[in-house]
């Protein structure tokens, strides 16, 4: 089999995140604003998606070349139709070392009461819930669907009684939520929650990111030291994108994702499968490498030569945007076009 490919900066490829769906039932401001996806935007028609086998082979091929973590994302992932069997064929898959998979899923949490017992049944690992608000007017206009509070609520407690870990992502960006940084502290303390403050990144093209919108990892941890006292942890993997602080009293812990503030490119593991069967090597890649011609192929061989393409194209791989954008701020000059979070996947 082939080799667990490094790019050209040393890395391994030991992450994957698979987009199932480009759609989402939220018009979060700062991800898909209802300016941009509204009635005339064109989403992939079905025909384009990545049938659950297809995304299992390719699952396959790439824990063949060292994955050990796959995460689900979209759009909203819960959107697409009997996820839990996707889930299933996924938890079968196993390391070349005969270990699990880490198998887990980014959702905004709206459809997750209703589905959190089938997709623990299906195997699935754990889950992350964004949520970026406890006051409900203020949440509203940030997801600007009139999506309440408690039902995201609802299914956080749905998933934890299914035997799911939780995290929460709150996206947070000044002047809009940050008053909310200390409160979703406090709610989720104690509660076997590991809430992350996520610092608003300048992904898409669509969202209208300024330096300013930031409320730095430094920022967000000494407010919330300040109410709860906290005490730096080690990252379990050093490509982790969350900083992990612990509450001294015993409360649990919080991560920082600082990717503005403290970019994490050095040690980044992670590949992105988009919707329609895309590969790219960076969340703020402008073009992916399309895997799904070959696996649509009549070829025999066509699996030997997937693994190849995604080896080849990861050992060329020299993405760092985080880290250069903070050497070159605000943005490096050579920005491209980049692609919406809602279709490579968050
Ligand atoms: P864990 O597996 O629990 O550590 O989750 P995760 O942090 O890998 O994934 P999650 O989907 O919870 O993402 C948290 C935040 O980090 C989101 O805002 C992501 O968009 C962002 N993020 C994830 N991976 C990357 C990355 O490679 N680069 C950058 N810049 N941001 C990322
Ligand atoms: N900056 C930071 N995080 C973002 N997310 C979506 N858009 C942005 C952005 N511009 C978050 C979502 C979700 C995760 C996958 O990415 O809220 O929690
Ligand atoms: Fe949907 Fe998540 Fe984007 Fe919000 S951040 S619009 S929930 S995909
Ligand atoms: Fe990885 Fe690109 Fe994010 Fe850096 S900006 S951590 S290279 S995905």
């Amino acid at each position: 089999g082939a080799q667990a490919p490094r790019d050209a900066l040393g890395r391994r490829l030991t992450d994957l995140r698979i987009s199932v769906t480009d759609r989402c039932n939220f018009r979060c401001v700062y991800c898909m604003p209802k300016a941009v996806f509204d009635k005339h935007y064109r989403f992939l028609p079905h025909a384009a998606l990545l049938t659950f086998e297809e995304i299992e082979r390719l699952a396959r091929i790439f824990a063949g070349l060292g994955v050990d973590k796959i995460r689900l994302t979209g759009g909203e992932p819960l959107l697409r139709k009997h996820l839990d069997r996707l889930v299933e064929k996924l938890a079968a898959l196993h390391r070349p070392d005969g270990g699990q998979l880490d198998l887990t899923l980014t959702t905004n949490g709206s459809l997750l009461a209703r589905h959190a017992q089938r997709l623990r049944d299906a195997g699935l690992g754990r889950v992350t819930v964004s949520l970026d608000a406890l006051d409900n007017a203020l949440f509203a206009r940030m997801n600007d669907v009139d999506f309440p509070v408690a039902d995201v609520l609802r299914g956080i407690e749905a998933a934890q009684q299914a035997g799911l870990p939780v995290k929460v992502n709150m996206v947070v960006k000044r002047g809009v939520n940050d008053a909310e940084i200390v409160p979703m502290a406090r709610y989720f303390h104690g509660s076997g929650v590991v809430l992350r403050f996520i610092e608003f990144m300048d992904v898409g093209e669509s969202n209208g990111w300024r330096l300013d919108d930031v409320v730095s990892a430094d920022e967000i941890v000494s407010r919330v030291d300040a109410a709860l006292p906290l005490q730096a942890a080690e990252r379990d993997r050093p490509s982790d994108t969350a900083s992990r602080w612990r509450y001294l009293d015993g409360g649990g812990e919080i991560g920082v994702v600082a990717s503005v503030t403290q970019a994490f490119c050095g040690d980044c593991s992670r590949a992105r499968l988009s919707t329609e069967g895309r590969l790219f090597t960076c969340l703020f890649a402008g073009q992916g490498t399309d895997l799904r011609a070959l696996l649509r192929s009549d070829a025999a061989d066509a699996d030997e030569r997937l693994a190849a393409a995604v080896a080849h194209v990861w050992g060329r791989r020299t993405d760092q945007y985080s880290q250069l954008r903070s050497e070159a701020s605000p943005r490096p000059a050579h920005a491209r076009k980049r692609v919406e979070m809602s279709y490579i996947g968050g």
